[in-house]
């Protein structure tokens, strides 16, 4: 970590060393849009040099970085020669993947700063019983009523289940959001979610099992140093497939943001609960540890009856959410990153622009069972307010490619939800190739829908 710098006699923190050290080297670790989206933040400051390890080409990426290098996530001693090579004043760790392979550990022994948790610490994402048990032993408030569950005591599971009106199932350790089923969406009877529980204990040390909460979900991305969080402005994510919240759960395929910081569902208040429990819970997390936790908290929470839920912690930024925040940032993201690597977050203040978004995914037809891949894609002129980013696309000499999972965000920004829906509505149609999307994300007609929803719920 980087010394206190003395000047005609005045200390400066380290977070001033972007300003009087040259450049400042970043190693980013993640091939999709968010962190396409990442990249394009950090690049803001011009003293910035960005250096790229990526799954596959992802072009946005590799035409912001110096240099790149191409290689799997497990491959811990690829990315050990890597960062070797380019010596970085610090790394960005985008996906889940890396984090939960201990390549924030790996950086630390070799000496190098990191925006992203150690793999002990990412428990918080990848051990749902973790997460449940630190708010249960620290007394904070989101847990819904919850059981953990093992090959030795899976047989008092029936009983629990029985116990809850409806329940969700969610296996113990990362399933790329793609392993949690709830009943009346996934499964209808408690028999079904028996065998569920037992068909997880077959390829998860255990399961958790939760009252089934029924409210609007919504993502709280914060950003900590260990002892200060501080919270972006929420976003709602669409995890189905088809319009109409119809079919498969995916990785998301769109969200938005609003201009005033809130969602049309949520109050002052809902933010602020959100993130006082995520504020306990990194106090938590050090009183557990020993360690501090540096990186991005993403909660993802519920609005309910009862108050706001926690449903579930990601270490990293949200996959779309990260676009619909980070390019209204105002503050320079690498001062920030700086801030949370030196333990100065509650120095900073982070100020976002007053901007509505949307984000529109175009995936793969077939898309998430049976997405067609290594088809060729064009892109065309995007329009004005648009930003495209790529996701999982590979770049080659004859042009772009689909690689299975999503390919291209569509961001509109606008002083108002309906004026960023248009933009991002129009941007979908600069790009040509096997693909769908949602038209409904962002519309008045589905937001609509949301609201009467939490209208029925708050009600009841
Ligand atoms: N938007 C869901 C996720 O990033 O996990």
């Amino acid at each position: 970590m980087a010394n206190n710098l003395k000047i005609n006699n005045k200390l400066y923190k380290p977070i001033i060393l972007t300003y009087y050290c040259g450049f400042m080297k970043i190693l980013l670790i993640g091939n999709g849009a968010r962190e396409h989206c990442i990249a394009e933040t950090l690049k803001k400051n011009k003293q910035s040099m960005l250096y790229s390890y990526l799954k596959s080409k992802n072009p946005g990426i590799i035409s912001l970085s110096k240099d790149f290098e191409i290689g799997d996530y497990s491959d811990l001693n690829k990315i050990k020669s890597y960062a070797q090579k380019i010596k970085p004043d610090f790394a960005f760790i985008g996906p889940e993947e890396p984090l939960s392979n201990g390549v924030v550990d790996l950086l630390k022994e070799m000496k190098i700063d990191a925006i992203g948790p150690t793999k002990s610490l990412a428990k918080l994402e990848t051990s749902k019983s973790f997460t449940r048990n630190l708010l249960r032993k620290y007394k904070i408030n989101g847990n819904p009523e919850f059981g953990i569950f093992n090959k030795k005591n899976i047989s008092e599971a029936k009983k629990f289940i029985e116990g809850l009106s409806q329940c969700v199932i969610k296996p113990d350790g990362l399933t790329g959001g793609k392993g949690v089923k709830v009943q009346g969406d996934h499964f209808r009877t408690k028999k079904e979610a028996f065998d569920y529980c037992n068909e997880v204990l077959q390829s998860h040390p255990a399961v958790v099992i939760e009252e089934k909460l029924e409210g609007e979900e919504f993502s709280l991305q914060c950003l900590t140093d260990g002892k200060t969080v501080a919270a972006m402005p929420p976003v709602q994510d669409h995890k189905r497939a088809f319009v109409g919240d119809k079919g498969s759960n995916t990785g998301g395929m769109g969200s938005y943001s609003c201009e005033n910081h809130l969602l049309p569902f949520l109050e002052k208040k809902d933010v602020e609960e959100g993130l006082k429990i995520t504020q306990k819970v990194a106090n938590a997390v050090y009183k557990e540890t020993g360690e501090f936790y540096r990186g991005i908290m993403y909660a993802g929470l519920i609005k309910t009856k009862n108050g706001i839920k926690l449903l579930e912690y990601n270490a990293r930024l949200g996959d779309p959410e990260a676009m619909n925040v980070l390019p209204l940032m105002e503050t320079d993201f690498v001062d920030i990153c700086n801030t949370i690597i030196n333990q100065q977050l509650h120095k900073i203040k982070i100020k976002f622009k007053n901007k509505a978004t949307v984000c529109k995914y175009l995936v793969p037809k077939g898309y998430p069972e049976k997405s067609l891949k290594n088809e060729k894609m064009n892109v065309g002129k995007v329009p004005q307010n648009a930003k495209l980013y790529y996701a999982s696309v590979e770049q080659k000499e004859n042009g772009l490619y689909t690689t299975g999972s999503r390919a291209v965000a569509c961001l509109g920004i606008a002083d108002t939800l309906e004026k960023a829906e248009k933009i991002a509505e129009e941007a979908t149609k600069s790009i040509k190739g096997k693909l769908f999307h949602r038209k409904d994300i962002g519309t008045k007609k589905l937001i609509g829908k949301r609201i009467r929803h939490m209208k029925i719920v708050l009600s009841e």
